[in-house]
């Protein structure tokens, strides 16, 4: 009988498919049917079975009777900053053209902002600093080439729109500050190196990454609401913590001391791998226990059905979803995920409250983390604080696969209040400068792959941050 609604298109969740087995009631098909819903959840089955009508149960959402939530109070004050997010506008082909706009794009908008900061030399371009031999000077570059020379110093080959030039970091004369400095430039990084010219070298004496702007406070907003924020579900895993999250709805709904903060909820950020996904590495159907990924997103659904009505849903890709799988990653399709949820792409800019939230993933983390010393996978924040300081997520091309589109939608060009990312599992959190660094953890127990790669994850802890008084928990849903 599950096939009448299969036939009709509606999609029915593993855990109503569950339920609707244990019923032999054929009249509960026709009553689900008649809800004319394209996604069935465990609450509708369980709906129909109670005979109550699930909508209208859904619609006035009664929470336990000690628990008042304010954010129910309120409406939503979210804006998606539309022209920060490929979704739908992907034009690349994958051409040449394709790729010189791109870096291009990356390092017009770079080098703007580089622009932007004080110096007390005269900024030229290297066609021009062949004409300030003898002269310090400073040059706005993205390097393509970086090695050792046989003297200990480390040689840079730099390239602006004008040509390039060659940049020596000496060891001599007391520089190991600088030395050290130079260690953490990477490859297509954008840079400002002030110097002095000597032919056909430049003696670099500063190295500028663009960076966030230094203010005095930063930005709060003016209603008393929260945003949890999560990432790295991975519905339809094996090692997927369902319990787990479970007690992290019956949270949200006003179970448990802190139902105070649950009640200021009013905003759930997912930033990405929703979904365990299917082919994404060799083997992995061995590590699934749902293996339709249309499932998976049903699973999804359900547990988005389980939410109160009056909490904003924010949905971002991730490297498991069902989105290309290069950065910038389009949103989830409607195909996948069913629910009334705001999808985003990866990278995208919310306004939420007035504050700026960058949702990224966090696929570069990993070439981040090999290209620059002292980043680890214990301290994923400490990486998106380099996304700050370069103002670009992906600063490595090639370390992870990224699209070239004529816009290089990775260039951080407004400096955000909250930057979300996840992806290696991990919880971290820094302020630096006016921006939080929240990197949100997972619902998933540590895998085969972690435990070769020796990485500890840190499942069910949830970050909550208060926008109104800047104050950052982490709920603990590990038992
Ligand atoms: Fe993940
Ligand atoms: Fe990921």
């Amino acid at each position: 009988m599950l096939d009448k609604l299969v036939e009709k298109g509606i999609r029915v969740s593993v855990d109503a498919e569950e339920l609707l087995a244990k019923t032999g009631d054929e009249s509960v098909y026709e009553r689900l049917l008649s809800l004319g819903k394209l996604f069935i959840s465990r609450a509708d089955v369980e709906g129909v079975l109670s005979e109550k009508n699930p909508d209208a149960e859904a619609a006035e959402f009664r929470p336990p009777s000690a628990f008042r939530p304010q954010a129910k109070e309120y409406g939503a004050d979210l804006k998606i900053m539309h022209n920060l997010d490929v979704t739908g506008k992907s034009r690349t082909r994958g051409e040449l053209d394709n790729f010189v706009n791109y870096f291009r794009n990356r390092f017009e908008r770079l080098s703007r902002l580089l622009r932007q900061s004080h110096s007390n030399v005269p900024t030229v371009t290297l066609e021009d600093a062949k004409k300030h031999v003898g002269d310090r000077v400073r040059v706005l570059v993205m390097i393509t080439e970086k090695r050792e020379t046989k003297k200990g110093n480390t040689l840079f080959e730099v390239e602006d729109l004008t040509g390039t030039f060659k940049v020596v970091f000496s060891q001599t004369g007391g520089r190991e500050k600088l030395m050290d400095k130079s260690r953490g430039i990477i490859l297509d990084d954008v840079v400002a190196l002030t110097g002095k010219i000597l032919e056909p070298y430049m003696i670099a004496e500063e190295v500028d990454w663009p960076d966030t702007p230094v203010v005095k406070e930063k930005k709060l907003a003016e209603r008393d609401v929260a945003v949890a924020y999560l990432s790295d579900l991975h519905f339809g895993s094996n090692n997927f913590m369902k319990e787990h999250l479970d007690l992290f709805v019956k949270w949200l709904c006003g179970e448990g001391e802190t139902k105070e903060l649950a009640g200021k909820v009013k905003y759930v950020i997912i930033a990405g791998d929703i979904v365990d996904g299917i082919g994404i590495y060799p083997n992995q159907e061995r590590e699934l226990v749902v293996k339709d990924v249309y499932k998976q997103y049903g699973m999804f659904d359900d547990f988005v059905s389980n939410l109160p009505d009056y909490v904003e849903i924010i949905v971002g890709p991730g490297n498991h979803d069902a989105v290309r799988r290069g950065d910038p990653m389009p949103a989830i399709g409607d195909d996948c995920i069913k629910s009334d949820v705001t999808k985003i792409g990866s990278p995208s800019m919310a306004s939420i409250e007035g504050m700026k939230h960058l949702v990224y993933h966090g696929t570069s983390i990993d070439s981040m983390i090999a290209s620059i010393p002292g980043m680890s996978y214990m301290h994923p924040e400490k990486v998106a604080v380099e996304f700050l300081k370069r103002r670009h997520l992906s600063p490595v091309y090639g370390g992870n696969l990224i699209i070239p589109e004529d816009i290089d939608y990775m260039v951080v060009e407004e400096p955000p209040d909250v930057v979300h990312c996840g992806h290696i599992h991990k919880n971290g959190y820094a302020q630096y400068r006016s921006t939080l660094v929240i990197n949100s953890g997972t619902f998933q127990s540590r895998t085969e792959y972690q435990i070769k790669q020796g990485h500890v994850p840190t499942p069910a802890l949830v970050p909550v941050y208060e926008l109104k008084t800047g104050k950052l928990r982490t709920l603990d849903f590990r038992s």
